[in-house]
């Protein structure tokens, strides 16, 4: 399993003053220096952490795996070919959210994506991974497209509000990774992880190839340092890869 690190929230710290830093980039090596195999960044419409500048230097810097999370428009998809990530996670993307609120409706944008997105994104070799909530019907929708990997949206277990709601959360996460991995579909994960929820997550599903953390990652940061964090976690997974 590998770590992949969200450094958009350096950049959102950097652009609440409009200095130079923190320089994600500096923080991505910093990640890949501590053991991450990768770095992700969502560059929104908006543009409200991740600039354009950002991502090109993150293409030229990352040594590991780069993973371009985005929205499917057609301005994403330009940048998206020109940049030449190893792998692009499309997500929905509402302009009043405060982060990703939940996975792709698959029955709205199958149409849209099989006619428009995937053959745009296959004339290159960048992987595609859809973000999708833990329902078996989105799986098979996607699945149906060809996708090469879903992202689980792990959202509702983390701020599950009872032990009897992330149960239930949990199951499904693991019922549709098993399910998504029988279909040949590389199986990733993230949204709302952190060094409490993760090792449950770990615990309880199988067959995932790699999770993606921020928010509580780089907050964590704040006190431990970015290095000393991104190690927290590699620990947890030492002890759970299976
Ligand atoms: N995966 C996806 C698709 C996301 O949209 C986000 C949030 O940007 C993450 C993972 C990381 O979530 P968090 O910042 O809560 O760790």
């Amino acid at each position: 399993m590998n770590l992949l690190v969200n450094i958009d929230h350096i950049a959102t710290l950097r652009n609440a003053r409009g200095e130079g830093y923190p320089d994600p980039v500096e923080a991505a090596i910093v990640c890949e220096t501590a053991g991450a195999s990768g770095i992700v960044f969502h560059l929104r419409g908006d543009r409200r952490h991740i600039r354009d500048e950002d991502v090109a230097r993150l293409k030229k810097t990352v040594k590991g795996k780069l993973d371009f999370e985005m929205a499917a428009t057609d301005e994403m998809i330009k940048i998206l070919k020109n940049t030449h990530p190893h792998l692009c996670t499309l997500v929905p993307e509402g302009r009043e959210e405060l982060t990703t609120e939940g996975g792709l409706n698959m029955n709205t944008v199958y149409d849209d994506y099989k006619e428009r997105v995937f053959p745009a994104i296959r004339e290159t070799d960048i992987e595609i991974s859809l973000f999708l909530d833990p329902n078996i019907e989105d799986i098979d929708l996607a699945h149906k497209l060809g996708t090469d990997a879903i992202e689980l949206h792990t959202g509702n277990f983390a701020n599950a509000k009872s032990l009897a709601e992330r149960s239930t959360e949990i199951e499904r996460l693991r019922k549709a990774a098993i399910y998504a991995h029988q279909l040949g579909i590389k199986v990733n994960a993230g949204h709302g992880l952190n060094l409490e929820n993760f090792p449950v997550l770990l615990k309880e599903v199988p067959h995932l190839n790699e999770v993606s953390i921020g928010h509580a990652l780089i907050s964590k940061a704040v006190y431990l340092g970015l290095d000393q964090t991104v190690k927290a976690y590699l620990e947890i997974m030492d002890s759970y890869d299976k």
